[in-house]
């Protein structure tokens, strides 16, 4: 916990103001968090969820000594957006997850809202000691206050520091680092990185309707060095959440760079979701690729992932050269509903975490994703699905355990006629989930319609999600990650990407292929029951 006194839930909400933007809590009003079981109906099973109460946004992603970190947006009093803290729990794999005390919480500064945290190894701040390289968290610190008071708008950027592996942590007596320039009302979410070839940190920070980037020779002194994004790609909300970084194409050996760029609202599928822009970054400005620019405007956006879930996506620091990996993660929620869906607890869980990757194809530079091959350490025996035609339903022989608590890649042949085929997952109650491809319109679809136990939100089940198809080979391939509340769905390796919420009364139990308005060739596949990753509930009658 920062070491700062930290308010008292009522007079922080005074204070921040939080308490108007926030419903009626549900949920335990204290801070003492209802003691987790894990076994909550709703609750994953193998991807990361607060042990209760509300969470958003990752935060802080970054590996250091032997653990990867993920903080988070956190109100550990209700399970409602509300004053913001930095919950925080560490992983040695990216699967298994300790939680650890609180990191950050609501103080005179304001609230503790997202940002990231990179290792200074150079000791370049100067805040290090004795040789041990600090970690430094640059944060937005959001104020209602200072706008009732006159000064200015609430949003600046703050530095705290740890020199014990993200344990405990120091606030900066210099804070802000980066003041509000006086007019800037959306003026957040710094990410940081060390950019070697300018030699100097550079901050990502969402202003608005554009990112702007800042260079920095200590973390602690900023500068402005250019903006991007004003009038190109989607602005049917405010810009959140940047996150820029290098990545090798392997078609053709170059490095170019990547803006992941979450807003909210404006997905394309409505709600909060994540686009990118592919480019070149020379220490000073973001210069999108020509072709990727005129890709984005003729399709309005080009989209990390086209399901309703993933948002605020963002990659760790610090993962070493000989891993050489980039791995993002985002929170499997949307703004749209993410106060009401049907979970009392904890409300909110992130998707599992996943290696990107850019490739160069016939249509351009294009973002791929695919969980981390350390979630395979999670399957148990792996199922095979012979070969089968389907036309209409094929019930699959699976235990009703493992239907949603599985890790299937299905194989299907190029499709003859107009067909819809895929997957649908169901339970005793009628509520069910499809997920597949229609031919017609060269589109994977994912239909919640029927997939909720309650009407808790207006757009949640009001549609047929869907997105299309970029890959060009005949065969399509669809992996899916089934987990309790969750279908996050890989097609084509990752080329195309849903990652959806469910919410049904009971799991899902029953799952059969199926296809309409045409036959197709199942071609197999292998379906792995996911192991948990939380310790089991302690047993009612101890011995
Ligand atoms: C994105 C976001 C950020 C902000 C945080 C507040 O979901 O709105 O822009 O820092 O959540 O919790």
């Amino acid at each position: 916990m920062i070491r700062t006194p930290s308010l008292p839930g009522a007079l922080a909400c005074l204070l921040l103001g939080a308490c108007t933007a926030t419903p009626p809590a549900r949920t335990t009003p204290d801070a003492t968090p209802p003691a987790p079981t894990y076994a909550e109906n709703h609750r994953p099973q193998f991807h990361f969820s607060p042990p209760a109460h509300w969470m958003n946004d990752p935060n802080g992603l970054v590996y250091f000594d032997g653990e990867y970190h993920l903080f988070y947006q956190h109100n550990p009093r209700t399970s409602l957006w509300g004053p913001m803290h930095w919950g925080h729990a560490v992983s040695r794999d990216l699967v298994h997850w300790q939680n650890l005390p609180l990191a950050f919480a609501p103080d005179t500064d304001g609230e503790a809202w997202s940002g990231s945290i990179v290792v200074d190894e150079r000791n370049s701040s100067g805040l290090g000691t004795d040789g041990i390289p600090p970690m430094v968290a640059l944060y937005t610190a959001h104020n209602r206050a200072f706008k009732a008071a006159g000064q200015t708008q609430p949003e600046r950027q703050n530095l705290a520091y740890s020199l014990d592996r993200g344990r405990t942590w120091r606030k900066y007596a210099g804070n802000p680092v980066l003041p509000n320039p006086g007019d800037q009302k959306n003026f957040r979410d710094p990410k940081v990185a060390w950019h070697a070839a300018s030699h100097q940190w550079v901050m990502t920070l969402a202003e608005g309707d554009h990112t702007a980037f800042y260079g920095s020779p200590n973390l602690k002194d900023w500068h402005y060095l250019s903006q991007f994004g004003s009038g190109l790609g989607a602005h049917g909300g405010v810009w959140e959440c940047p996150d820029l970084f290098p990545l090798a194409v392997p078609e053709t050996g170059e490095t170019k760079w990547v803006l992941l760029q979450s807003l909210n609202a404006g997905a394309p599928n409505g709600g909060s979701g994540a686009q990118y822009f592919v480019g070149d970054f020379d220490g000073t400005r973001f210069t999108p690729d020509p072709r990727f620019a005129g890709d984005v405007r003729k399709q309005g956006a080009i989209w990390l992932d086209w399901g309703r879930d993933n948002y605020a996506v963002i990659s760790w620091a610090g993962i070493p050269a000989t891993d050489g990996r980039r791995i993002a993660i985002g929170w499997m929620s949307n703004w749209a509903y993410a106060r009401t869906v049907p979970t009392e607890q904890w409300r909110g869980a992130m998707t599992v975490p996943r290696t990107l990757t850019l490739h160069r194809l016939a249509a351009g530079y294009r973002l791929f994703a695919a969980p981390v091959q350390e979630i395979a350490t999670l399957h148990g025996t792996p199922q095979t699905l012979p070969a089968h035609s389907v036309n209409g339903a094929l019930a699959l022989d699976v235990p009703p355990d493992t239907v949603s608590q599985a890790d299937m890649t299905l194989h299907f042949d190029r499709p003859i006629g107009p067909s819809r085929f895929g997957l649908v997952f169901s339970n005793a109650r009628g509520e069910e989930l499809r997920v597949g491809y229609d031919a017609a319109t060269n589109r994977y679809f994912s239909d919640r319609r029927k997939a909720a136990s309650t009407a808790f939100s207006n757009s949640f089940a009001s549609q047929i999600d869907t997105a299309p198809r970029t890959a060009t080979r005949p065969a399509i391939t669809m992996r899916l990650l089934m987990d309790a509340a969750s279908m996050e769905l890989f097609a084509d390796d990752g080329q195309t990407v849903m990652t959806e919420t469910v919410f049904p009364s009971e799991k899902f139990d029953r799952v059969s292929l199926f296809s309409e308005g045409g036959g197709v060739g199942f071609k197999g596949g292998t379906i792995a029951p996911m192991h948990g990753i939380w310790p089991a509930p302690p047993s009612r009658n101890p011995r």
